[in-house]
C-alpha cells in the first residue's frame, strides 16, 4: 500500500520554522507530500473528511498545544492518525499522548529512519480506512439500488452492479429493452449514483413530440428564430449541462435531425436554431430503445453513426419472463407498498394466483405487473378476483369440475415453462431441447399433450423440424 506514498500527505504541525523544515525534509525524503502549519486551528482548517494522510504535530504549541489539537481532530474524525512530536526523555507526555489515542510518538532529536517508519505506517492505516469508507458507501449505495430496482435473479444482480460501476464513468449508454422492463429507472439510476448526480437529469422523448417540435426542444432557438419564436428557448440538450441527458426511444428521433444531433455528440457544442455561436455544453448521454437498435439500422431509422456514438455500453433489461421468481418479489413488494400508500390491508396470493404470476408471460412487463398489483390490492376488500381474471379479463371459469390441484397447476406451469422457451428460442426446436435438458421425444410428446407448436409460439427462424 505504499507505492503511492507520494500523492499522500503529511500535514505537520509545529511553530519552530526550523523544526518544520526538518520535518519537512525527512517526510519528503520518505516519499510523501507535506503541508505545514504553525498552530492548531490553521491545522483544523486544511482537514477535509477525504485527507488521505496522516498529522505530525508538536506537543508543544502556541494556543492549543498538540494533545488538544489531537483532542480536536478526535472529535472529528477517529480515523485519522495523529503522530506526537515530544521532548527527549519525557517519557511522562508520550504515556499521556498514547493515552490520549495518539497513533504514535516521535521524540526528539528525529531519527530520520524512525520518522519514515512511522509515518508510513499511519499512513497506510489512513489508506485502510478511506478504503473501507469508500467500499461501504459502495455498498450503501447499492442497497439504494436494490430497493429501486428490484430483482434476486442473476441478470438484475449484474444488472445492479454493471449500473453502479458505469455509472461512475462518461461513457455513452444505450438502454436495450421491451417496454415496461425499467429502461428509465435504469437511467435514472445512471445519473443519481454518479458523480453527476448534483447535475440535471433532463430526459426527451422524440416519440412524444410531434415531429415538427422535437428541433426546438432539443437544440433550443434564438428568438426570431422562426414564426412563432418570439422569445429565446433553450433546448434540452443544453439544459442537461453538467448532467445527464436521456434520449428516451432514440429509433423515434427524425431521421433529418439525427446529423445535427451526432455533432453535438462529436463536439460537445450545441448551435441553437437561429443561433449565431456554438455553446459548449458538457453532457453525459444515456440512451434507451424498445426496439432492436442493429435492425433500425438496418431498416434505415437510424445512422449507423449515431449508433456508434450512443452504445459505447450497451445495457440489455432482459423480459420480466425470462427473471425467474422476480416476478413474486416484484408483486409482493408493489402490494405492499401499494397497501401502505392507500392505508389497506395487503392481500395474500392464492396458490392459483402465484402460479398465474409465473406463467404469464407478462408482455407489458413490470409495467404490467405493478398495474396489476395495483388492481388486486385496490380489489381485494370490495370485490376479490383471481389474479388472473384481473389481467386478462377473463372471468374465472365457473367450471365446477375445474380442479386447482397441485396436478393442474404443475401442468399449466410446464405448459408455460416450454411455451416461453419455444418463444424465446424462436421456435429452435434444438435450442429448446438444449435448455430444459430434454430428450427430443420427450418435448415432442409434451408440446403434443399442451397442444403447442413451433409455430405457435412465435415467429419461428429456421427451417427445423
Ligand atoms: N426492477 C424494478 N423494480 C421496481 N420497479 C421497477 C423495476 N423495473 C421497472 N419498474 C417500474 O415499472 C415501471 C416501468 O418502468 P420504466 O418506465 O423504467 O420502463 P421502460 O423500460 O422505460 O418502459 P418503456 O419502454 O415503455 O418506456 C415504472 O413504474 C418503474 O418504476
Ligand atoms: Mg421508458
Amino acid at each position: 500500500m505504499t507505492e503511492n506514498a507520494d500523492d499522500r500527505t503529511v500535514l505537520i504541525v509545529d511553530d519552530d520554522p526550523s523544526m518544520r523544515a526538518a520535518l519537512r525534509q525527512w517526510i519528503r525524503l520518505a516519499g510523501f507530500a507535506t503541508v505545514e502549519v504553525a498552530g492548531a486551528d490553521e491545522a483544523m482548517s486544511r482537514l477535509s473528511p477525504d485527507f488521505d494522510g496522516c498529522v505530525v504535530s508538536d506537543v508543544k504549541l502556541e494556543g492549543d498545544d498538540g494533545l488538544e489539537l489531537l483532542r480536536r481532530i478526535a472529535s472529528r474524525d477517529t480515523d485519522l492518525p495523529v503522530v506526537l512530536i515530544t521532548g527527549h526523555g519525557d517519557v511522562p507526555m508520550a504515556v499521556e499522548a498514547m493515552r490520549a489515542g495518539a497513533y504514535d510518538f516521535i521524540e526528539k532529536p528525529f531519527d530520520p529512519d524512525h520518522i519514515a517508519e512511522v509515518v508510513r505506517r499511519a499512513a497506510d492505516k489512513r489508506a485502510l480506512v478511506m478504503e473501507n469508507r469508500a467500499l461501504k458507501k459502495q455498498l450503501e449505495e447499492g442497497a439504494g439500488l436494490e430497493s429501486r430496482l428490484i430483482g434476486n435473479s442473476p441478470a438484475m444482480e449484474t444488472l445492479r452492479q454493471q449500473i453502479l460501476h458505469f455509472a461512475k464513468t462518461d461513457a455513452a449508454v444505450l438502454i436495450t429493452g421491451e417496454t415496461g422492463t425499467g429502461k428509465e429507472v435504469i437511467a435514472q439510476a445512471l445519473h443519481d449514483f454518479s458523480l453527476r448526480s448534483d447535475g440535471p437529469f433532463v430526459a426527451i422523448n422524440a416519440a412524444a413530440l410531434p415531429e415538427a417540435m422535437v428541433e426546438a426542444e432539443l437544440f433550443g432557438h434564438e428568438a426570431g428564430a422562426f414564426t412563432g419564436a418570439d422569445r429565446r428557448h433553450i433546448g434540452r440538450i443544453e439544459a442537461a449541462h453538467n448532467g445527464v441527458l436521456f434520449l428516451d426511444e432514440i429509433v423515434s428521433m427524425p431521421l433529418v435531425l439525427q446529423p445535427k444531433l451526432l455533432r453535438v455528440l462529436q463536439e460537445s457544442k450545441v448551435d441553437r436554431i437561429g443561433g449565431t455561436k456554438s455553446i459548449d455544453v458538457n453532457t453525459r448521454l444515456v440512451s434507451a430503445s424498445n426496439l432492436h437498435p442493429g435492425e433500425a439500422v438496418r431498416s434505415g431509422r437510424l445512422r449507423e453513426d449515431l449508433l456508434f456514438r450512443l452504445n459505447t455500453i450497451e445495457l440489455h433489461v432482459p423480459p420480466l419472463r425470462e427473471r425467474g421468481r422476480d416476478c413474486l418479489l416484484l408483486f409482493d413488494t408493489f402490494s405492499n407498498r401499494l397497501a401502505v400508500q392507500y392505508g389497506i390491508g395487503a392481500p395474500g396470493l392464492s396458490v392459483r394466483d402465484e402460479a398465474f404470476l409465473q406463467t404469464y408471460p407478462w408482455p407489458g412487463n413490470v409495467r404490467e405487473l405493478r398495474n396489476a398489483a395495483e388492481r388486486f390490492v385496490l380489489n381485494a376488500e370490495v370485490n376479490p378476483q383471481p389474479l388472473e381474471a384481473l389481467v386478462t379479463g377473463q372471468r374465472e371459469p365457473s367450471d365446477p369440475t375445474r380442479s386447482t390441484g397441485l396436478k393442474d397447476l404443475m401442468d399449466e406451469y410446464e405448459r408455460s415453462l416450454i411455451e416461453n422457451a419455444l418463444r424465446r428460442h424462436k421456435g429452435r426446436v434444438a435450442d429448446v431441447l438444449r435448455e430444459l435438458n430434454l430428450p427430443r421425444r420427450t418435448l415432442n410428446e409434451k408440446m403434443a399433450r399442451h397442444g403447442l407448436t413451433r409455430e405457435q409460439a412465435g415467429p419461428t427462424e429456421t427451417s427445423e423440424t
